[in-house]
Parts: C-alpha cells; sequence; structure tokens
C-alpha cells in the first residue's frame, strides 16, 4: 500500500509503513533549543509513527544532547569498567554505540568491548532492563560505514495487536524479569559466562509489566532479547519463560511489522520510542570500517515508567 505524505506544522513527515516509521524534514536543528511547540509537534509525530529518521541534520554533541533534553531527563552513559572509566566525549550523556576505541582505533574482534556489541544485533529495547526505564532513544551518526549497518525496527504494537484473544489473555497479567547480562550471554555465551563486579554493580535485573499501553492508547508488548523469565503473577522456570519469550519476539520481527533504516551520512538522526518498538543492528566490515554512533536516551516519564514492584526469593538462573 502507498503511503502519504503528511504536513505537520512545518514539517513534512513521510511514512515508512503504515503507522510506523516516518521520515520527517524541516526541522531546524541549526536553531536547536528549539520552541516549545515543535517539541510538542514532533512528540505527536513520535507517539504516532515511533520511529523518526531526520536526514543531514548537522548536529553535534552539544546540540544533539541540548536536543534530547528537550524531550525529557536523560540517561548518564553506563560505567561498565568502572567510576573511572574513561569518556570519549565531553558530555556524560553521549553512549558510545560506535566501533572505536578511545585513541579512534577500532574496536578488535574477540575483545569484550566487541563481544558486549555482539548482542546488539538481537532484538532489543534499549534500557528495557533498568528500574527506571527510557522512553526514546536518539541516535546520531558521526561516520557511517560504506555497506550494510543498518538499523532494522520492529512495530510491537501492531504485532500484539494481531496475537489471538487467547494469547493476549495468557499475557495480560504477566510480570517480566529482564536483565542486560541475559542478552549478553545469549549473543557471547563464552565472553559474558561470568560477570565483572563492576558490571554487575552497574546493572541488577529489572521488572515490568509485559503488556502495556503505548503512548498512542494501543496496547504493545514490553519485550527484548533482555527479558528474561516470567516471574509474576506465577513464576515461570527459565526454559518456559524463554521459549515464550523468543516465540513472541518471533512474531513482533514477521516482515509485515519490520522496516530496515539505512544510514546515508554523517548526521543523520533516528529518534525512536522503546515503548512502542524494537530494534537490532545489522552487520558490516566492522574491522574495516569506522561506525561512529551517539545516543542519547530519554527516561520515561509515563506510567510505566518505573515498572513493577517483585518480591521473589527465585533461585537465580
Ligand atoms: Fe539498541
Amino acid at each position: 500500500m502507498a503511503v502519504e505524505t503528511e504536513i505537520y506544522g512545518p514539517f513534512t513527515v513521510t511514512p515508512v509503513l503504515e503507522g510506523f516509521g516516518a521520515e520527517v524534514a524541516g526541522v531546524p536543528f541549526d536553531q536547536v533549543p528549539l520552541p516549545e511547540d515543535m517539541i510538542k509537534t514532533l512528540t505527536t509525530i513520535s507517539d504516532k509513527y515511533a520511529v523518526l529518521i531526520f536526514r543531514n541534520t548537522g548536529l553535534d554533541d552539544g546540540r544533539h544532547v541540548a536536543f534530547s533534553k528537550q524531550l525529557g531527563e536523560l540517561e548518564f552513559c553506563p560505567k561498565f569498567n568502572g567510576p573511572d572509566q574513561p569518556d570519549r566525549f565531553s558530555s556524560p550523556h553521549l553512549f558510545d554505540a560506535g566501533n572505536t576505541n578511545l585513541d579512534g582505533s577500532l574496536v578488535k574482534a574477540g575483545t569484550r568491548r566487541w563481544n558486549y556489541n555482539k548482542g546488539n544485533a538481537l532484538w532489543h529495547t534499549d534500557s528495557q532492563f533498568n528500574q527506571h526505564r527510557s522512553k526514546y532513544s536518539l541516535l546520531l551518526a558521526h561516520a557511517v560505514p560504506k555497506e550494510g549497518g543498518d538499523t532494522d525496527f520492529a512495530d510491537t504494537r501492531r504485532a500484539y495487536n494481531d496475537l489471538p484473544d487467547e494469547k493476549k489473555r495468557e499475557l495480560q497479567d504477566l510480570i517480566i524479569e529482564s536483565d542486560l547480562w541475559h542478552s549478553r550471554k545469549l549473543a557471547a555465551p563464552e565472553e559474558f559466562a561470568t560477570q565483572t563486579v563492576h558490571e554487575l554493580a552497574s546493572k541488577q535485573p529489572a521488572y515490568h509489566k509485559f503488556v502495556q499501553q503505548a503512548p498512542d492508547g494501543r496496547d504493545t508488548l514490553f519485550i527484548a532479547a533482555h527479558t528474561k523469565r516470567i516471574v509474576a503473577p506465577q513464576a515461570w522456570d527459565l526454559e518456559k519463560s524463554q521459549k515464550l519469550i523468543w516465540e513472541l519476539i518471533d512474531h513482533c520481527t514477521k516482515p509485515q511489522y519490520v522496516f530496515s533504516a539505512p544510514w546515508y551520512a554523517p548526521g543523520d538522526m533516528i529518534w525512536w520510542d522503546n515503548r512502542a518498538s524494537m530494534h537490532r543492528a545489522t552487520p558490516f566490515s566492522d574491522q574495516m570500517e569506522v561506525r561512529d554512533m551517539r545516543r542519547t536516551t530519554v527516561f520515561d516519564d509515563g506510567p510505566y515508567a518505573h515498572g513493577e514492584q517483585v518480591l521473589t526469593d527465585m533461585p537465580a538462573a
């Protein structure tokens, strides 16, 4: 079905799929901070399309962070190597999603960081493993490879809507445990068989409702490769939990719910809503080419922001 361009105030919106993903033109990123009515209009577009693509923004680190702050409070970049870990960027709000080291060299295959990045190729939502979850991610390209390295997106709202009623009833009251180290182990089992003291201290499991309402009012699944098991109303064992979780991830990522967003040039930015979509990184020649991507992450301030309190004496699986 052909999707038609829409006009929202000063912005031109070209949908990717019907109701999911849109390229937005006309944003004066050189004038950040933007007027409040523009931020409101962009948020309205985000609520509808969940993934907004901006080309050739001309943003630098400072304006990237300043624009993101207009959308809410920002996460601090996690310090997986301890509090003294040096930063590559001037702002503590910029998360390094690239493949270079502090000195500009490429992250070598087989290192812990290289293995860590493998987890990004699994379908996920950013910060699902945090008890105070995040609503938006804004990923800005600073260097892109000649080929590959696209980001795939999946519409969890439409996918949930298409589930049979019986399945929806089964999922309705479930509470999930999510754990960053679970997805790292799935992607790199040997490297992440154990975690360092700093890693464990930096990320504990988090608990959230499995079925939630997206910002546009539709029900959706809050699901990711980080989702480890069902813990309430009844505790499920790991195997049974994982069977259901991956059955649902497979469902949400069927071709009709998915599109792939290419990165054409430095300055391209994608703003996505982690409460309404999943995403994953796709391969590129990471031992040959630089892919410098920097991300701000905006804390959720909605009704599900802080998740659920779960009292569980389940042994760690
Ligand atoms: Fe991500």
